[in-house]
């Protein structure tokens, strides 16, 4: 059972929120995620020994964030096709697998996603249960470029 229409249609309606404040959205959604994964802070060394409260006046955070929140607006553009939505998640898969970045903490950072969007972006019970629908039907595209 893959995403239907109206669910692809309801996370991009959300989105429209997300993308009026990319920078915001994104720099929640990564404390958020360091909060909850401290340890994974040693993969961004350029913002590594920032403190956790500091991190929303660094440059370097707020860069990373907005590039992670731009290419999830791209992905959510093409969800309709969920083969090149996947496609452009094994582009990343191929870039953050030599920096040691695992398919666990993809994992974690997607199954953050709904819930925060529904706690902080203004989506419904019924959009964040599309989101799950979505990252469960994108993940397998995931670990089969991870597995190569
Ligand atoms: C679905 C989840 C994720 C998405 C969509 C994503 C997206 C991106 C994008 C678009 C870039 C810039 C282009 C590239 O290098 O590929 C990037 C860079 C990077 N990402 Fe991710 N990422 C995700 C998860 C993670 C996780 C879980 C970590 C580490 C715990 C991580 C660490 C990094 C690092 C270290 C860079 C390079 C930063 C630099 O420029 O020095 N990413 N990510």
């Amino acid at each position: 059972m893959g995403l239907t229409p109206a669910q692809v249609a309801s996370i991009q309606k959300n989105f429209a929120t997300i993308n009026s404040d990319l920078q915001g959205y994104g720099n929640k959604l990564f404390l958020r995620y360091l909060g909850a994964n401290p340890g994974d802070m040693v993969f961004f060394p350029k913002f590594e020994n920032v403190a956790y409260n500091d991190l929303v006046s660094n440059s370097a955070f707020n860069a990373q964030t907005l590039v992670v929140m731009e290419f999830l607006g791209k992905v959510v553009v093409n969800l309709g096709d969920l083969n090149k939505a996947g496609a452009m998640l094994q582009e990343r898969v191929k870039t953050h697998k030599p920096r040691s970045i695992s398919m666990a903490q993809f994992e974690r950072l997607l199954d953050l996603l709904p819930r925060f969007l529904q706690e902080e972006g203004k989506a419904s019970g019924a959009v964040a249960d599309a989101w799950r629908v979505a990252v469960a039907s994108l993940m397998p595209f995931m670990r089969a470029q991870f597995a190569k």
